[in-house]
């Protein structure tokens, strides 16, 4: 018996033309955006958007990110407050996501949403996702591509150890420039950091000339993406390690020695490129078990912790 494979394709017309033909069968299709892969389905389409839960064994409680081409698409879908549309204008395409009311008869599949009355919704800026939304036509409803729960990819190959066989194919466009998540803003109604991402916050803030609220609610649905395990590699994860035990491979950032180094410059924009692949890497070695140097707390550094706090979580 032979195992499905999930087709791999180029970012070219042909690639573009095929991935856009599975969409509308109601398929799924891995893509690269700045931050991460997306695995993408029709947003209007019940069953593509519920074979992205089912692929992924995510829980359906945990809403879906809807990818659109430009502003003025993401406005058919969502009512538009004053500082959403500050945010958009300098932000978008890029790596930001902005959480607004759903208009009514959008025609989003339900399951987006998971029911909210809210629409999480962005415009992504990578060449490759921007070609294959024009080419496609509609909203593209996309999480991260990975199994529920564990690293999230920035390469089409870490799309494919996690989920090949389970989706339909993958465009491979290389690796991600950004390599973390976008920023989740919400409006309730005051400006709200859902979740630190590939756009610093401090970049938000100064735009809106205002501090944004942190999210302090422990309700999980108010706060998606806070499940407390998530990003996990397979072997244990210790933080802020200023040594190195004997037993561990050691995830180093600035000058150390180190097994990986996310920026042996102390670069923050180029640890956060490396957070995932280096993750994948040492999951892939086998480490036993993974001690990450101290990461400073400002700009991409506050996503950076945010994913490894939640890596080192105790898991489920
Ligand atoms: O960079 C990204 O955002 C990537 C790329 C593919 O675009 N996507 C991504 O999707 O990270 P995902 O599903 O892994 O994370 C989306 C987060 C989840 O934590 C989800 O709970 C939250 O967005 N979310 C979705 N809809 C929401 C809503 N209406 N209100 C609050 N949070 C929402
Ligand atoms: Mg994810």
């Amino acid at each position: 018996m032979t195992a499905f494979k999930s087709e791999t394709l180029q970012p070219n017309s042909a690639g573009f033309d095929r991935a856009s033909v599975i969409l509308r069968a109601g398929g799924l299709v891995g893509f690269p955006t700045e931050t991460v892969y997306g695995l993408g389905a029709d947003a209007r389409n019940d069953r593509a958007v519920a074979a992205i839960f089912d692929a992924k064994e995510r829980p359906v409680f945990n809403p879906l990110i809807v990818h659109v081409a430009s502003v003025e698409e993401a406005q058919r879908y969502v009512h538009w407050p004053d500082q959403a549309k500050l945010l958009a204008s300098p932000f978008w395409p890029g790596p930001l996501t902005l959480v607004l009311p759903l208009r009514a008869g959008s025609g989003l599949s339900h399951l987006v949403t998971a029911g909210l009355s809210t629409l999480a919704i962005r415009v992504p800026a990578h060449t490759v996702a921007r070609s294959l939304l024009e080419r496609f036509g509609g909203p593209v409803a996309a999480p991260s591509a990975n199994p529920s729960g564990r690293i999230s990819p920035t390469e089409a190959g870490h799309v494919l150890a996690g989920l090949d066989g389970r989706i339909d194919a993958v465009i491979d466009g290389g690796a991600c420039d950004v390599g973390l998540e976008s920023t989740i803003i919400g409006f309730d109604p005051v400006p709200t950091l859902l979740r630190p991402g590939g756009l610093p916050v401090e970049a938000i803030e100064a735009v809106l000339d205002a501090p944004v609220a942190r999210h302090t609610s422990s309700d999980p649905l108010n706060a998606p993406g806070q499940m407390s395990s998530h990003y996990a590699p397979d072997a244990p994860i210790r933080l802020n390690a200023t040594n190195h035990n004997e037993d561990e491979v050691l995830l180093g950032f600035g000058v150390m020695d180190c097994d990986l180094n996310l920026s042996a410059t102390g670069d923050l924009t180029e640890a956060a490129a490396n957070l995932f692949r280096h993750l994948h890497t040492l999951d892939a070695g086998r480490a036993t078990s993974i001690a990450v140097a101290p990461i400073p707390e400002f700009a991409l550094g506050r996503a950076i912790n945010d994913r490894l706090r939640r890596a080192a979580a105790p898991r489920p």
